[in-house]
């Protein structure tokens, strides 16, 4: 049985793609800074092998506590789901430097962090697969985004240097992009008042949000060494169109007929 450590898996994406994994006879690990106890008796119940650990993605004594953990119990990993993540949603010239550090630190210092002590285990055994939770936001500017598109823009940076120096080692390193998707990161951005479920829906081709579960597929395909195994370093937006689409909005509202 193969094991993988999801981060941010208490809720939303990271909970969607456990529960996908497990489902697929992965022994998962999730790990959150919420509990994530419910969830993993509740897939216990269904027959999983999971466990649960609390802790933050950003804390190098916490990363490195797992991975003594993991090399006890497991020897290495699998794979790895680095989707912990927060957003912010503020003009660049208000953002403040402490805002910047703390969305840096957890969307892109935390998965280096994982990639680095768990990525080491992978290498040593020469098979690993790594995925990383970027977004659209990761592929093109989005204004008042500075601090949480930079640090995307950065994991998909630090995706293919890590595919290109491990790929050749058996340690694969992928990407993928979700547009905006109902999580309660969505809810927690829409009560502030910069978006609305109508300016997401009228942007995307699909015409519609992405669901956990579309993203989590995405995940467990390019985990998967059997489906994805000479997939390495792509960013595989995961939008429904999204990034694709250069049309100006009363175009696209005219091709939906
Ligand atoms: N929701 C969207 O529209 C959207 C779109 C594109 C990309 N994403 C990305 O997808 C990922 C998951 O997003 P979501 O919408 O499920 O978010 P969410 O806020 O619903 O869930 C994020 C989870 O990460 C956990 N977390 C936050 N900081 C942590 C830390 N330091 N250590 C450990 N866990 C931590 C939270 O407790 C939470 O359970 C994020 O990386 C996010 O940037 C989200």
């Amino acid at each position: 049985m193969k094991t993988i450590v999801v981060t941010g898996a208490a809720q939303g994406v990271g909970l969607a793609t456990a529960s996908l994994l497990a489902k697929r006879d992965y022994r998962v690990i999730l790990l959150d800074l919420q509990p994530v106890d419910e969830h993993v008796d509740r897939l216990r119940g269904a027959g999983a092998q999971v466990a649960g650990l609390s802790g933050d993605v950003s804390s190098e004594p916490f990363v490195q506590q797992l991975a003594h953990w993991i090399a006890r119990e497991y020897g290495a990993a699998d794979g790895l789901v680095n989707n912990a993540g927060i957003s912010l949603i503020a003009p660049a010239e208000e953002t403040t430097a402490a805002q910047w550090q703390r969305v840096m630190n957890i969307n892109l210092f935390g998965p280096f962090l994982l990639c680095r002590y768990l990525g080491a285990q992978m290498l040593a055994r020469r098979q690993g697969s790594i995925v990383n939770v970027a977004s659209v936001a990761g592929l093109a500017g989005v204004s008042h985004r500075s601090a949480y598109n930079s640090s995307k823009h950065g994991l998909i940076g630090l995706t293919k240097t890590l595919a290109a120096e491990w790929g050749g080692r058996g340690v694969r390193v992928n990407a993928v992009c979700p547009g905006w998707i109902k999580t309660e990161m969505d809810v927690a951005d829409q009560g502030s008042g910069a978006y609305s479920d109508a300016d997401i829906v009228n942007r995307v081709p699909m015409a519609r949000f992405a669901k956990g579960e579309d993203v989590a597929e995405a995940i467990a395909f390019l985990t998967d060494g059997d489906r994805s195994g000479f997939i390495n370093g792509v960013s595989l937006p995961v939008d429904g169109g999204w990034v694709a689409d250069a049309s100006w909005d009363s175009l696209r509202m005219r091709t939906r007929g």
